[in-house]
């Protein structure tokens, strides 16, 4: 998704932009762009060219003492990636930079009659037009009169000639975080980590709220003119952490920062051995009496979400639904009052989770999101939140996150067991002191990297790859599909081991990857048969197990022997090979894990 920043202050502003934007490369682009105050103020110049923003650096004056500017990495939505659709925009006395979708640009085209004016092809440019329309010298006006106007998601920083030095933003949906740094000046990005070496406090710019910066100070404002203080919020992350820390791709980083993050995230939530959640201020109140839960995500988080769903059905033996959000929204709701509705997100932006968040909210006020972006929209919209301390996740490709993501949920179902009396606290202490010991069991598998890394070469060129499971390892299969097609573009697909033969094993040819899971130890047999069957028709199967060995080779022809834990948690073993197995056959395929094609890090359009 299209990233934004915006700084006026005492420093020269083009390589705060530049190296902000780099910062945002992560969210996926095509193209990049800067605009800028020139000549003491006296115009605002712009810079920008489809491509990455190394080529927009070679583009911009060696020399630039600008204070004050904006600048913006595009991913294409309205319009194909050329020089002119790239942000910024200008149009008269207007300059400005967007994240989202106008819905009514076609209304507005009309109405204020632009064909022919137009330089691109973008509904942005058309924000800038109406926006223009409205100027009459007062910056705060004409923004406020022009939002009434727009339909759609927006985030924009505008700038308006003659208005030297001063920023304006506002938002609906996009996500915007904004912050002054004394000696520095005033910053605001798509997301904090494109301005955290200047500072680690920040605010959530709050929908359709005006903000004004100028070097000596920031100046928040309802449409009605009154003002706001803004709610800053600290990181507990530094600018070191947000950089690759010596790994070739953060992606590989963040992969082995897993076992820290599921410390992290677990390890504050347990007392004498038991979930508690009261450092999150989430009541037991909202577990007691639930009758059935509905988790809504996107993507890896849904797979999360599959597996917690599975678990806790397993434990608790009550319904539990995953929902695609982009699906839920459009469906009939099947949730109630005594529906505990549990939204995942990594980024806490995803605009389909969190309009299905919105939509369960008018059925049920027992919504929970597992969010790793502390202050998210996401995290702001629900009743109760559990941040995953998963620390930032910038490759494309989500790896902690998830693992995390599932840890949070194994520790709801003990909770909700323990509310409603369906678990026993020896149990429970049972599950999460081996909970407890995951991190270092995770650790202890990083180590197998290596050999890993020796199976891509196998996978690099196969053109299509199978995951098999039975039970969770089902669920865990289907983030394993996802993590390998999304960043090695090869077709991959998951599919429960016993429906195999209902179809699908006709695809199955000589020497195609069938990925094995079998870690579940009620169904372990059945798998190894369903694998035979493969084996039989020249499949080369990577096999994922707690055996110590496995000497029969008409099973598998790799084999990963995970270190014995419970079946439940096994889980977190298995993705952490598949993930490293995916990111090394990325690069066996010369892709870029951390960027892969067409994708963006947080999905904010819809
Ligand atoms: C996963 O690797 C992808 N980046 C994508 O599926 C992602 O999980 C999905 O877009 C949801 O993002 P979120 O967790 O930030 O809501």
């Amino acid at each position: 998704m299209c990233g934004i920043i915006g700084f006026t202050g005492s420093k020269e502003a083009q390589n705060i932009l530049l190296d902000g934007l780099q910062k945002l490369e992560y969210r996926g682009y095509d193209s990049a762009g800067i605009a800028f105050f020139k000549d003491n103020g006296s115009h605002v110049s712009i810079r920008k060219t489809a491509g990455k923003v190394d080529d927009l650096r070679a583009i911009c004056d060696e020399e630039n003492n600008s204070t004050c500017g904006i600048g913006h990495t595009r991913w294409a939505t309205h319009g194909g990636v050329t020089n002119a659709n790239a942000h910024p925009h200008k149009f008269g006395n207007v300059t400005l930079i967007h994240n989202g979708i106008i819905e009514n640009y076609h209304e507005l085209i009309e109405k204020y009659n632009l064909k022919g004016q137009l330089k691109s092809d973008t509904d942005s440019e058309i924000a800038a037009a109406v926006i223009d329309a409205h100027y009459d010298g007062d910056p705060k006006e004409a923004i406020k009169a022009a939002v009434k106007e727009l339909k759609g998601a927006f985030a924009f920083c505008v700038l308006f000639k003659g208005h030297p030095g001063e920023v304006y933003a506002i938002r609906n949906v996009s996500p915007m975080v904004a912050s002054y740094a004394a000696g520095a000046g005033a910053f605001i990005a798509s997301d904090i980590t494109a301005f955290i070496e200047y500072t680690n406090r920040y605010f959530v710019l709050p929908e359709y709220h005006l903000l004004t910066m100028k070097e000596d100070g920031i100046f928040l404002e309802n449409l009605s003119g009154q003002a706001v203080e803004p709610e800053f919020m600290t990181v507990d992350w530094d600018v070191t952490t947000a950089q690759k820390g010596g790994y070739p791709y953060f992606m590989i980083k963040e992969i082995h920062e897993e076992p820290t993050a599921l410390a992290n995230t677990i390890n504050p939530r347990i007392s004498d051995l038991l979930p508690d959640f009261s450092a999150d201020e989430v009541p037991d109140s909202l577990f007691a009496g639930v009758k059935d839960i509905t988790i809504i995500a996107c993507g890896t988080a849904m797979y999360a979400g599959n597996v917690g769903g599975a678990f806790i059905r397993n434990k608790l033996g009550i319904p539990v639904t995953v929902a695609i959000a982009s699906e839920f929204r459009y469906e009939r709701p099947t949730i109630s009052k005594d529906t505990l509705v549990i939204v995942a997100s990594q980024s806490g932006e995803t605009i389909d989770t969190l309009e299905a968040l919105k939509l369960a909210k008018q059925y049920t006020d027992r919504t929970l999101s597992i969010v790793n972006v502390k202050g998210s929209s996401i995290a702001r919209e629900s009743h109760h939140v559990l941040y995953t301390h998963g620390g930032p996740e910038i490759a494309v490709a989500s790896t902690k996150a998830y693992s995390v993501q599932v840890a949070v949920l194994y520790l709801v179902a003990c909770k909700l067991g323990l509310v409603n009396n369906s678990l026993n606290e020896a149990d429970v202490r049972d599950f999460i002191s081996d909970l407890r010991n995951i991190p270092s069991m995770v650790e202890e598998l990083l180590n197998q990297e290596d050999k890993i890394a020796r199976q891509a070469d196998r996978m690099a060129n196969a053109t299509d790859a199978f995951f098999i499971g039975r039970g969770l390892d089902y669920s865990l299969s289907m983030e394993g599909a996802l993590k390998l097609k999304e960043i090695s573009y090869i077709h991959a697909e998951a599919y429960a081991a016993g429906e195999l033969k209902h179809g699908t094993i006709s695809l199955i040819t000589d020497g195609t990857p069938v990925i094995a899971i079998a870690t579940q130890q009620n169904v372990y047999g059945k798998v190894v048969s369903n694998i035979r069957e493969v084996k039989a028709r020249g499949a080369y199967v990577i096999l994922l197990s707690k055996d110590k060995v496995i000497t029969d080779n008409t099973i598998c022809d790799v084999h990963f022997s995970l270190p014995a834990v419970r079946d439940e948690l096994t889980v977190f073993e298995s993705a952490v090979i598949l993930q490293i197995l995916a990111y090394y056959t990325s690069l066996g395929k010369g892709n870029n894990p951390d960027q892969p094609r067409n994708l963006a890090k947080s999905v904010t359009v819809e």
